[in-house]
């Protein structure tokens, strides 16, 4: 893979050889997650701003806490407490950020194509943590790495990604990057929730859950982006539950080792019960729990990897600055 300057779009990987790559990396830095000290000093010195124009709780925490397992500075910014709320733009916004000095900024969006604008205003990285509908590159590269993890690999599995696709922009990176490592996809959802133009997106549709299931090694479940629609979609959650929500009888039709996934934040009750949610066939908690790890990999490509690609033991060796450790975990 050609050096990454920005991740905006799963496709800036160059396809299967540049996320490959990604995962590689990530095996690492789950390696040093699972330290009893998880922190290694590959990017000591540099800084890493979040730029959050809409709310997240996962995405946030988990970029913040790749960073500082990294040895990164973080910086921190959100919309509600910011000279936006005084009418600041976004480019004016970017730019005080990086007179600042940082490295990478991490931007979520309710606009499609911000962290695009950001990264041709600035001279640092920009990572794209979602921007309206169109893609969440770093939400993608921990599926797939869940995906890997608990079925060995993607190459001919068959993955229903189930609800509000219209307007989700994990869809929209999950598709380009199942399909880029060889799975077959099936859309599932009402017509008012499927895009209108499906041209392009390899791709197969389905209205009956209940049809597609029995058939899938991945049943993926977004929720109802209600904050991004503008006209009533279906006739009422309870409807929308009753033919597309993963209800335990439903899930009985899945067949022995497939699993369910979800982005979060989940409606437990209404894209997917709850006792589901908890089912050891789930794979929720197991994606926050990637998601630090996939991002390590990513700040890791973008700011310190330079041309060399493997991080070096000095890189993930234990930092030099941290406490003395407590001799239980010396001798371990
Ligand atoms: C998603 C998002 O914000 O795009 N959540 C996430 O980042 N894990 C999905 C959603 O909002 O439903």
């Amino acid at each position: 893979m050609a050096p990454l300057r920005h991740l905006l779009s799963i496709e800036d990987l160059g396809g299967a050889a540049g996320i490959e790559e990604v995962l590689r990396l990530t095996d690492s830095f789950v390696e040093v997650s699972e330290r009893a000290i998880p922190r290694v000093p590959a990017l000591r010195g540099k800084t890493v701003a979040s730029l959050f124009y809409e709310d997240s709780t996962r995405t946030r925490l988990s970029f913040e806490a790749a960073a500082k397992r990294l040895s990164a500075d973080t910086m921190s910014f959100s919309v509600s407490s910011s000279s936006v709320k005084k009418g600041e733009s976004l480019r004016d916004t970017a730019l005080t950020i990086e007179a600042m000095g940082v490295d990478a900024i991490v931007v979520r969006h309710s606009s499609s194509g911000a962290p695009q604008r950001v990264a041709s205003w600035v001279g640092a990285s920009v990572v794209n943590a979602g921007d309206g509908w169109h893609e969440h590159p770093t939400q993608a590269l921990l599926d797939l790495y869940t995906i890997r993890q608990r079925l060995g690999g993607l190459d001919g599995r068959h993955i229903a990604v189930v609800g509000d696709v219209k307007h989700s922009r994990v869809a929209r990176s999950d598709v380009l990057a199942f399909t880029a490592l060889g799975a077959t996809v099936t859309l599932v959802a009402p017509g008012t929730l499927l895009p209108p133009d499906l041209t392009g997106w390899p791709v197969e549709t389905s209205h009956d859950l209940d049809a597609v299931l029995p058939n899938v090694d991945v049943v993926y479940l977004l929720r109802m982006q209600r904050e991004r629609m503008t006209e009533a979609l279906v006739p009422s959650l309870r409807e929308y539950t009753a033919r597309f929500g993963l209800t335990v009888r439903r899930a009985g039709r899945l067949a022995d080792g497939a699993i369910v996934m979800h982005p979060g934040p989940m409606n437990r009750g209404v894209e997917i019960a709850p006792e589901v949610a908890d089912l050891p066939a789930s794979t929720i908690v197991d994606q926050v729990r990637n998601g630090v790890a996939v991002r390590m990999a990513v700040l890791y490509l973008l700011l310190g990897a330079g041309t060399d690609r493997v991080p070096t033991t000095d890189a993930l060796a234990l930092d030099p600055e941290e406490p003395l450790r407590r001799p239980a975990e010396v001798d371990a």
